[in-house]
């Protein structure tokens, strides 16, 4: 087993947080970034979701990335150092490591410190011969990145249909982002949830347990450490719905009451059934995915399913 790992700190979250918060609040239409959801406790919070019966697309992910293992070891190529966006729990690179030939490095990135060291523990022990780095950082900040070492030939990958949380402008300038920091031949992994049923997609997002309540009100929670403030939990209350015109799950916190609270020195207002807009969840199809990425600059692609159909990954060729 390795004992150290390089730890780069890019700090993304506390200032962000209080400052990207306060406006999101004091606009028209209130909204707070989903890349806010993943302090400690949110990060444990989506661990629990990941292992609901309705919420589906971690283990779709999953079952391709063991069941194709080889087919996508061999198209992401040999020698690889292999960086994944968003790692999370690390669960997932952990599996592309073991499906690769003879790869250089790990390198996880996330917004997450603690998330990211859970993480780390977890690929020290369970791939002790190749060398590992962990980078805590917002990947959609300018120059991030760019910044990232990647020794020898670079294997980008963005799992968990985190592209989903992006609109599509933002997808669009995201996936070109990536495809710029790459030479050509190197490759680009995304997992993206595919257009279904809406009820199946609506179900994975009002569980029955309410853990994807817990996960949403958690900002709540946060705005409360964070700020000082006294939001009390019964203050709001979790929707999410899938929009089939705008192909996404929305997710907002609606205020039970008419209220106001002093959020950094400054009086914030909520008027009784007033949205937090908190996260987008975009639903694809392969077609939809394989314009996005030869928009991008990618070409050749390989598409795997998992066998119900419900979710995509695709390896991309720079
Ligand atoms: N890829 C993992 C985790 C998905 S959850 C999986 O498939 O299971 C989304 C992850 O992305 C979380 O760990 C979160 O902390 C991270 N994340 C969200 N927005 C981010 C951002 N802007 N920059 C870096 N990491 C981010
Ligand atoms: C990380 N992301 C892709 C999840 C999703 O499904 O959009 C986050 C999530 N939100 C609610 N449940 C899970």
């Amino acid at each position: 087993m390795q004992e150290s790992y390089e730890i780069i700190d890019l700090k993304p979250q506390a200032s962000d947080f209080r400052k990207e918060v306060l406006e999101g609040l004091l606009s028209e239409h209130k909204s707070i970034s989903p890349k806010f959801f993943y302090d400690r406790t949110g990060s444990e919070l989506f661990e629990e979701i990941t292992k609901l019966d309705e919420y589906y697309p971690t283990r779709a992910e999953m079952e391709i990335l063991t069941d194709k293992a080889s087919e996508i070891g061999k198209a992401i190529g040999e020698g690889v150092s292999l960086t994944e966006l968003g790692s999370g729990n690390g669960k997932k690179s952990v599996l592309l490591a073991k499906a690769l030939h003879n790869p250089k490095e790990a390198i996880l990135v996330d917004i997450s410190m603690d998330a990211l060291k859970d993480a780390m523990k977890r690929l020290m022990a369970e791939i002790s011969n190749i060398p590992a780095k962990a980078v805590c950082a917002d990947y959609t900040a300018i120059d991030v990145m760019s910044s990232i070492k990647m020794a020898g030939k670079k294997a980008i990958v963005f799992l968990g249909s985190t592209i989903g949380n992006m609109e599509p402008h933002d997808q669009r300038s995201f996936i070109a982002g990536c495809r710029k920091v790459l030479s050509d031949g190197e490759t680009f992994t995304i997992g993206a949830d595919l257009k279904k049923n809406p009820e199946v997609i609506d179900r994975a997002y009002n569980d029955s347990k309410g853990i994807t309540a817990m996960f949403n009100l958690n900002l709540i929670a946060r705005i409360n450490r964070e700020f000082g403030t006294n939001i009390p939990p019964d203050a709001f209350r979790h929707y999410a719905f899938y929009n089939s015109k705008e192909g996404r799950v929305e997710m907002h916190l609606i205020s039970t009451k008419e209220q106001s609270y002093d959020i950094g020195g400054t009086t914030v207002r909520f008027r009784d059934g007033e949205s937090i807009h908190t996260e987008n969840s975009y639903k694809f199809s392969i077609s939809e995915l394989e314009a996005m990425l030869r928009e991008a600059g990618f070409s050749e692609t390989n598409v795997w399913k998992d066998s119900r159909d419900l979710y995509a990954l695709i390896t991309a060729v720079a």
